[in-house]
This record gives structure tokens, C-alpha cells and sequence, in this order.
């Protein structure tokens, strides 16, 4: 676990990024798994993800709606790299009752989609209705400080 404050969350998730990227493109949808308490960071993390790619729009939590989308547009990420996603899939399945809810998302559109990266808030909900993810993201805000929280990446 490495302790990370606000101000640092964005160069962190540049460095998330660069790990998925490292692992070279994908025959699927890229999935980051966000586990955590309640008010641990997840949706924090993720709006400092979209920053970092280049999405302007506001990134609220999509705890009612359950999934929001977010285009990328543009050959290049704004760092200059190969864009490697056209879009951002944020899920939060807090809200979850029944599986249904998240098949009629019809979310194989979406995880069969290589450039799509999916962002996953509270994914033990979905249980097997999700893929293998290729990275967890652990947030703590146990025995932080203030404006700090602890985050681990497995
Ligand atoms: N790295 C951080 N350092 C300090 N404070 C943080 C950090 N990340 C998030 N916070 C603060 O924690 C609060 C809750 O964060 P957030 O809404 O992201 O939690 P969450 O895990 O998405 O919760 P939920 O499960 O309810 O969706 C916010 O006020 C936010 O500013
Ligand atoms: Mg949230």
C-alpha cells in the first residue's frame, strides 16, 4: 500500500496508466477493478484518470445510472502517445440488485471492445457477470490522514 495524497492522485494514475499500456494491447476491453470502503477514492481516482487522458467533461459517479461513457477523440492522447482507448466506461454497481440490471447494459458491446477501458467501482457486485480484470486498484482510507488516502495496485 502506498500512502498518496490528493494532490499526487493524478501523477499516480499517469502511472496506472502507463502499467496498462505496458502490458501491450489487449484482444478485449481493458478492465481496472476500483475495490474499497465507501468514501475510500475510487471515483476520486477515476476523475483524475480522465483528466490524465484528456477528457474535459464533468466525471460525476454514476451510482444511480450505473455506467457512464466517456469518448476519446483524436490519434493521440494529449501526452502525445498512440491513443490506445476511444472511450472510457465508468461503472459504479454499488446500486446493483439483480444481475439483469447490468446485462441490460448490454455490457458485451462494451468488454469485447478493445479500445474501451473499463472502469469499475464496487466490481464484487457484478461477481462472474465481469471478466477477469487486468488490474485491481485497492483503496483505504483506514488509518490515513486527512487528504490522504492509502492505494495499493495488484
Ligand atoms: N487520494 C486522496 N487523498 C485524500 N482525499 C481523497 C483521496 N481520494 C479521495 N479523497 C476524498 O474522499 C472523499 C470520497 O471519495 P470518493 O467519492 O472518490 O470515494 P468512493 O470510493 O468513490 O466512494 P463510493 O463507494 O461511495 O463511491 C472525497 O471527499 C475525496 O475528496
Ligand atoms: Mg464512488
Amino acid at each position: 500500500m502506498q500512502k498518496v495524497l490528493l494532490k499526487d492522485l493524478s501523477e499516480f494514475a499517469g502511472n496506472v496508466l502507463a502499467t496498462v499500456w505496458m502490458g501491450g494491447p489487449q484482444h478485449k476491453a481493458t478492465i481496472i477493478a476500483l475495490r474499497g470502503d465507501l468514501g475510500a477514492g475510487k471515483t476520486t481516482f477515476v476523475q483524475a484518470l480522465c483528466k490524465r487522458l484528456g477528457i474535459t467533461a464533468t466525471v460525476q459517479s454514476p451510482t444511480y445510472v450505473l455506467m457512464k461513457s466517456y469518448p476519446l477523440e483524436g490519434p493521440t492522447t494529449t501526452f502525445g502517445a498512440p491513443r490506445r482507448f476511444n472511450r472510457v466506461v465508468h461503472i459504479d454497481a454499488y446500486r446493483l440488485e439483480k444481475p439483469q440490471e447490468f446485462s441490460a447494459l448490454k455490457p458485451e458491446q462494451f468488454l469485447q471492445d478493445p479500445s474501451a477501458l473499463v472502469l469499475v467501482e464496487w466490481p464484487e457486485k457484478l461477481g462472474t457477470l465481469l471478466p477477469k480484470p487486468t488490474l485491481t486498484v485497492v483503496f483505504s482510507a483506514e488509518a490515513a490522514g486527512e487528504g490522504e488516502r492509502y492505494i495499493e495496485v495488484i
